[in-house]
């Protein structure tokens, strides 16, 4: 069996998760989780880091943070995996779920500005969507599968239109935009270390931004907003969002290898890329100008999905289709899904995701391009 996208734990992984055993610091504090976070930090280039229990944690708190209430709309990507637009029905407000561009697959700009220009209007400061009267708190794009959203123009509209930008950026750690990471763009950004993700803690994510007051806030909020180090005074309302020092651990021995893995991604992506174009009617994820992409997790359009997958598994080749697009789950059907071509849609219908863990051999990645080669010859 080739695996999709097994984690690569070669590095200190052992060594200081055995350091916490030995020392006792198994749980929400210890040093590893603010060497994590320092290392974090400073990897993006971003004065703070706040490590939480997971990138779907990050997102609920970030959005918090962001002054979301219950009944305001967030804009966010159409096609992205679900946990973006759980996290705005957590606040009991409703995702708007822009389409993406067919090459990009990112947030479609253009779109977006003709929807704020023609269907919203600003009062009182804020921007209000003028069919369902509800303001609008938040824009949260998603940097998909490494590529990233064209940030220029999504800060324009968002001063414009006093959006507060929070990027999903739980898939891009590696990732460059006129070579800066992901939040030093948005006001937050949030990353995950799912065992998927390019490092991982097996269960883990980040919050990143420059903004020290935001900072500090979600320290505050993801640790149960206590108030003192002694007593139990809770100021706010909570939440036990903690990365603890043992995953934290394991999280620094993976950031120590961050660049070998982005480099391997990227290596992966191009020996991919290479052989599937050659094939008619395959395409594959185009990387905005400016951007160098961690090439976290290898997607292309294939037609005739179906067959292929049935023809892979007997392979023993494990791929994944992509996300079904937000607007097609039982919980968004009725929010709002901003489209002129429905290319959520047709990128999902044709999406596979292909083996492309950080450990896979160049000899087991012309397996499955070669299994893919035989299904389009026969
Ligand atoms: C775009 C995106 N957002 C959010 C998440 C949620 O992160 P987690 O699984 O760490 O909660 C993931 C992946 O898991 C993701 O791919």
């Amino acid at each position: 069996m080739i695996p999709l996208s097994v984690p690569n734990l070669a590095g200190n992984e052992w060594l200081y998760i055995k350091d916490c055993l030995d020392t006792n610091w198994v749980s929400a504090t210890g040093s590893y989780v603010d060497k994590f976070e320092r290392l974090i930090a400073e990897y993006t280039n971003t004065k703070y880091a706040v490590a939480v229990s997971s990138g779907t944690t990050a997102l609920h708190i970030s959005l918090l943070l962001a002054g979301v209430e219950q009944n305001d709309l967030v804009i966010t990507n159409n096609l992205t995996f679900v946990a973006t637009a759980n996290a705005i029905k957590y606040l009991k407000a409703d995702p708007i779920l822009m389409d993406i561009t067919p090459d990009s697959w990112q947030i479609d700009t253009e779109l977006l500005a003709n929807f704020l220009g023609l269907e919203c209007e600003m009062k009182n400061g804020f921007c209000f969507h003028k069919a369902s009267k509800k303001r609008i708190k938040a824009l949260l794009p998603v940097h998909v599968l490494g590529n990233m959203a064209e940030m220029n123009e999504l800060i324009i509209l968002s001063e414009k239109y006093n959006l507060t930008i929070v990027e999903d950026a739980a898939e891009c750690l590696g990732s460059l935009y006129k070579q800066k990471h992901a939040d030093n763009w948005g006001k937050m950004a949030t990353l995950s270390f799912n065992g998927n993700k390019i490092i991982t803690t097996g269960g883990g994510g980040m919050i990143l931004t420059n903004d020290e007051v935001l900072a500090k806030k979600a320290k505050h909020l993801t640790t149960q907003a206590k108030a003192s180090t002694f007593d139990y005074y809770h100021d706010d309302l909570g939440y036990n969002y903690r990365l603890v020092n043992i995953l934290a651990a394991m999280g620094v021995a993976q950031v120590e290898q961050l660049p070998l893995f982005v480099q391997r991604k990227q290596e992966i992506s191009q020996r991919y890329n290479e052989k599937l174009t050659q094939i008619e009617g395959v395409k594959i994820q185009k990387i905005n100008a400016d951007v160098v992409s961690n090439c976290w997790q290898y997607v292309a359009l294939f037609p005739d999905k179906l067959n292929l997958i049935k023809h892979l598994q007997t392979q023993k080749i494990e791929i994944r289709p992509l996300w079904i697009p937000i607007n097609k789950l039982p919980i968004f059907v009725n929010d709002l899904y901003v489209s002129e071509q429905n290319n959520s849609g047709k990128i999902s219908e044709l999406g596979l995701m292909l083996p492309c863990s950080t450990s896979i051999t160049n000899h087991e990645i012309d397996a499955v391009i070669n299994s893919i080669f035989t299904f389009y010859q026969t």
